[in-house]
């Protein structure tokens, strides 16, 4: 891939121009999300802006904020020249209320109009997407932070989200690549972009007070992109993953991971103390560290002398049955240097070259794509145990809708996500509660493996 956009020096350079005040970032949420097209300045100022698909003219959306266990009601109303639907990433939400064109709903044609109503059970950090072409629609920039605020907020001055991103622009014009079913994206690693960024743009920086304790809410809102990253002059915590609390605080040693769609919270101490540098460091392939998000200091205040306290778990985190769990298992076939799967396409077998020819690229349990019939068909409340073998060439980012569920390492149950990663040739199992009625999707998250074969679905009855 030629990453003329991560080449340029220049851009390395130039991150100093552009300060946001803290609290600049997101207007206050409206009742009403519309997406449209709009022009976002994603590249540094000297670059056009770029055209994307918006809600309510804004990148990323609107920040939906609500309190644990509020309603959340948003009319979507689509005056783009596509029909499109939103998904509530994360939350635990009433079926229909998912968002997922094809199965929990229509998508909504241009110039019509869907009223989403939902309650939001668990506190944390989620956000929404578009769940209607969602490789193309994402990459276009259909995506927003969804924040639900705990009862008892813990103990920092502030509150950042920060939602990364890479877009793949055209090093001149600045616009987004229009080709979407480039085989190479969809059989590889998927749609990488050219120019990383943050809340919608390159080179976003903060600026804080040195002392400060801020909350720090990373969603990774890439196609693809499995972002690591680093703390410099930050002391952290993680205290959530996928907006689900973990039960005390862990330090930030080393890397933090973040693939698509997952969430860390962390809270961070500013030390300032690595001569006065303070920022997010990302590792890009050409095996560099370099600044995601800056941090500008200006004033000081005292250092906490505590760590910070765990947040109050939410009622989603009800321990696995792990003796009585049904066990299933599914494996994840296909792709580049992989081997060369039969699979069941539209209820046909079919063989790999035949799948390639129609854009299927990848089986899930020997299925391309979505079936008649889910993967599973569960009862309510029934505890599931499901092993994931990957047998492919390529990581991956597998994520269940309507549901958290934990990781099963030798009989230990990890923390609650809802995105996980499974690397080639690994098996690794998950286990949670089939509790919330409905069809759900179960796919990659790296959107271009989910639209060549690697989406299935679950029923719980
Ligand atoms: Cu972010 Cu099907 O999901
Ligand atoms: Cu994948």
């Amino acid at each position: 891939m030629t990453d003329f956009f991560i080449s340029r020096r220049h851009f390395l350079a130039g991150s100093g121009a552009m300060v946001m005040m803290p609290g600049t970032t997101f207007a206050a949420p409206p009742e009403v999300l519309v997406a449209k097209i709009a022009q976002a300045q994603i590249a540094p100022d000297s670059y056009p802006p770029t055209s994307i698909y918006s809600y309510n003219g804004q990148f990323p959306g609107p920040m939906i904020r609500a309190k644990q266990g509020e309603r959340i009601t948003r009319e979507l109303v689509n005056d783009l020249p596509v029909p499109t639907s939103i998904h509530w990433h994360g939350i635990r939400i009433d079926n229909t209320m998912d968002g997922v064109a094809g199965l929990t709903q229509e998508a909504v044609p241009p110039g019509e109009r869907f009223s989403y109503d939902f309650v939001v059970p668990d506190a944390g950090t989620y956000w929404y997407h578009a769940h209607t072409n969602s490789m193309e629609q994402v990459a276009r920039g259909l995506y927003g932070p969804l924040i639900v605020e705990e009862t008892e907020a813990p103990d920092v001055d502030r509150d950042e989200v920060l939602m990364l991103g890479d877009w793949r622009l055209d090093p001149e014009t600045a616009q987004i690549d229009p080709n979407f079913d480039h085989p190479m994206d969809r059989s590889h690693a998927g749609r990488y972009g050219n120019l990383i960024g943050t809340n919608g743009r390159y080179g976003y920086r903060l600026v804080a007070r040195q002392g400060e304790r801020l909350r720090l809410r990373l969603i990774n809102a890439a196609n693809a992109r499995i972002f690591r990253l680093r703390l410099k002059g930050l002391i952290g915590w993680t205290v959530a993953l996928d907006g689900m609390p973990l039960e005390t605080p862990v330090p930030v040693e080393g890397e933090i991971v973040l693939l698509p769609a997952q969430r860390a919270d962390l809270i961070v101490d500013v030390t300032a103390d690595d001569g006065g540098e303070t920022m997010i460091l990302r590792f890009d392939d050409d095996g560099q560290w370099r600044e995601q998000v800056g941090f500008d200091l200006s004033g000081s205040i005292a250092l906490r002398s505590t760590p910070p306290a765990p947040l109050s778990p939410n009622p989603g985190m009800s321990p696995i049955d792990l003796e009585r769990a049904t066990r299933l298992e599914m494996r994840m076939e296909g792709g580049a240097m992989g081997n060369m799967p039969m699979g069941r396409m539209n209820g046909q077998m079919m063989t790999f070259r035949e799948m390639v020819a129609s854009g299927m690229y990848w089986t899930l349990a020997g299925v391309a794509g979505m079936a008649d019939n889910p993967f599973a068909r569960l009862a309510r409340r029934e505890h599931v145990r499901l092993k994931l073998i990957n047998d492919t060439a390529f990581p991956h980012a597998m994520h269940l809708h309507g549901h958290h569920f934990r990781e099963i390492t030798e009989g230990q149950q990890g923390p609650m996500r809802d995105t996980i990663l499974s690397l080639p040739g690994d098996t690794i199992e998950i286990a949670f509660v089939a509790d919330n009625p409905g069809k759900w999707l179960f796919h990659c998250h790296m959107l271009g493996h989910a639209a060549s074969g690697m989406t299935t679905w679950i029923e719980v009855l």
